[in-house]
């Protein structure tokens, strides 16, 4: 290969290592435009949010007073007509082990951790979210017919964690409401 030559391939090199760069650069802000784009659509159109306010709570005490003493636990129809049910998730189980929700209601539910990280997640539905000690974790649904759901805890938390799970049943309002006038909270624990 004579100098010129060499000097010919090494010009035309760089010109094909520019060209890729450039191309890659493009797809790279092409990819940034579609995240974009997708936040805002889920945004705009699904109205997802960040976080608009943190509930915080001390893990070490929550036995001890406030919401989630275990008298308070389970589900409590609201004045409004809506539903909170109130939850512990510790190593290595769900309190209520079985949470009973009406159909077609606004269903709220407040969980906390005081230990370390659960997951709260209901299969079938969009609940999916993390129980983090110090937190009160919320989440609101509507379930529109009668059902079992399996509720397993999806993040990691120690050695016990695979036999970590609940269930939520949904069951028809009137049978439900008609449940809630003897009792303040519901479960289905047997
Ligand atoms: Cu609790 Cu995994």
């Amino acid at each position: 290969m004579s100098e010129d030559t060499a000097a010919l391939h090494d010009s035309r090199g760089e010109r094909i290592a520019a060209l890729v760069e450039r191309r890659w650069a493009i797809i790279c802000v092409l990819i940034l435009a579609v995240f974009v784009a997708v936040a805002a659509f889920a945004g705009i159109h699904q109205a997802t949010m960040p976080q608009a306010r943190v509930e915080t709570v001390s893990p070490t005490r929550l036995h001890l007073g406030g919401e989630f003493v275990e008298t308070d636990l389970g589900s409590a129809v609201e004045p409004d007509g809506s539903v909170t049910v109130r939850a512990i998730g510790q190593e290595y189980s769900f309190t209520p082990q079985c949470m009973v929700v009406p159909t077609g209601t606004l269903v709220t539910f407040r969980a906390a951790s005081p230990d370390v990280i659960h997951g709260f997640l209901i299969e079938g539905t969009n609940i999916n979210t993390m129980l983090v000690p110090g937190f009160v974790s919320t989440i609101s649904a509507r379930f529109d017919k009668p059902g079992d759901h399996l509720m397993p805890c999806q993040e990691f938390c120690g050695v016990g964690h695979e036999g970590m799970w609940a269930k939520v049943k949904v069951i028809d309002r009137v049978d439900f409401l008609k449940m809630a006038e003897t009792k303040p909270r519901l479960t289905c624990v047997e």
